[in-house]
């Protein structure tokens, strides 16, 4: 059976798209099928994976159709495309953004039960090939939307990216309520939380951030996942995509410490949801 994991915080800028990449592909690597659906309109794990195709292959990676017409077409399964081994990517475009339209209207609230049925819309176009995969990671947006109820309303576990500065925490302290919230609310919400992903956004800022003992305090010690330092490295991967020893052309020492790390995460995300 597949597995569904999403990475969320109701704040943008704080790792949501590099570290759900980032495990994505480490679990890749470690042979596991995995795929990434880009839920965010503004396709920015579309991009780091696009981009990572075309430093591993010397040309771009092309799409048939957007999201928003495969939807219409009722064809969003066969919009999936092969970044390397194993590692698979639905990707997103800008027209997403009328998402929010088309199930509005798909289904008004004279319907009944319309909001489950715009939340878990979604789930049900990838259900017949889900289990094509063994992990499948889904990348939202910051906001309260119809993006992140979806990823919510199929996902079989969430974990909060925290950024070691107050507004992060805040938004995490926010998402968890919603979460709480959105999990009472409906039967058909069915994850684990299975805790935080602290992120340190400056190479000044210090592993006894306040914000982190903050986080233990909130949400106990077990609940915070190892700190992900931060790399510089990260930041020239959203810009040329991922290069490895190997995989493509150019690496240098940073990539391997840079996957080293990932590889570690990715084992950390496998034993908190029990699969070592
Ligand atoms: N650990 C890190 N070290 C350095 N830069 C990072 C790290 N994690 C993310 N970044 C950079 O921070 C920016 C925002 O990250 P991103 O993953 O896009 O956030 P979100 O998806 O939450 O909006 C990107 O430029 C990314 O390259
Ligand atoms: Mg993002």
């Amino acid at each position: 059976m597949v597995k569904k994991f999403t990475i969320a915080n109701l704040k943008g800028g704080v790792g949501k798209t590099t570290n759900s990449c980032m495990i994505g592909y480490e679990l890749a690597r470690l042979g596991k099928r995995v795929l990434i659906i880009d839920l965010d309109p503004q396709a920015n794990a579309t991009q780091l994976l696009q981009r990572t195709y075309e430093r591993q292959n010397d040309k771009p990676l092309r799409f048939d159709k957007t999201m928003m017409k495969a939807i219409q077409d009722d064809d969003v399964a066969d919009q999936i495309v092969s970044v390397m081994d194993n590692l698979y990517l639905l990707p997103s475009n800008n027209d997403f953004y009328n998402y929010n339209d088309f199930i509005t209207m798909k289904y008004l609230p004279t319907v009944k039960d319309y909001r489950e049925k715009q939340y878990g819309f979604f789930g049900s176009l990838i259900k017949p090939i889900e289990n094509n995969f063994e992990y499948i990671i889904y990348d939202v947006p910051p906001t309260r939307s119809i993006y992140t109820y979806t990823a919510m309303y199929d996902t079989d576990y969430i974990a909060i990216a925290l950024q070691t500065e107050q507004h992060s925490f805040d938004g995490a302290i926010a998402f968890s309520e919603y979460m709480q919230s959105m999990y009472s609310e409906f039967d058909e919400v069915d994850y684990d939380f299975i805790g935080l992903l602290p992120a340190l956004m400056t190479n000044k800022s210090k592993v006894d951030n306040k914000i982190v003992k903050d986080a233990i305090n909130y949400f106990g010690e077990e609940m915070i996942w190892k700190i992900i330092p931060y790399m510089e490295r990260l930041k020239q991967y959203s810009v040329e995509g991922i290069g490895e020893k190997g995989l493509t052309p150019t690496y240098d020492g940073h990539d391997t410490t840079t996957h080293k790390f990932f590889r570690s995460l990715a084992n950390e995300f496998l034993e908190r949801i029990g699969d070592e």
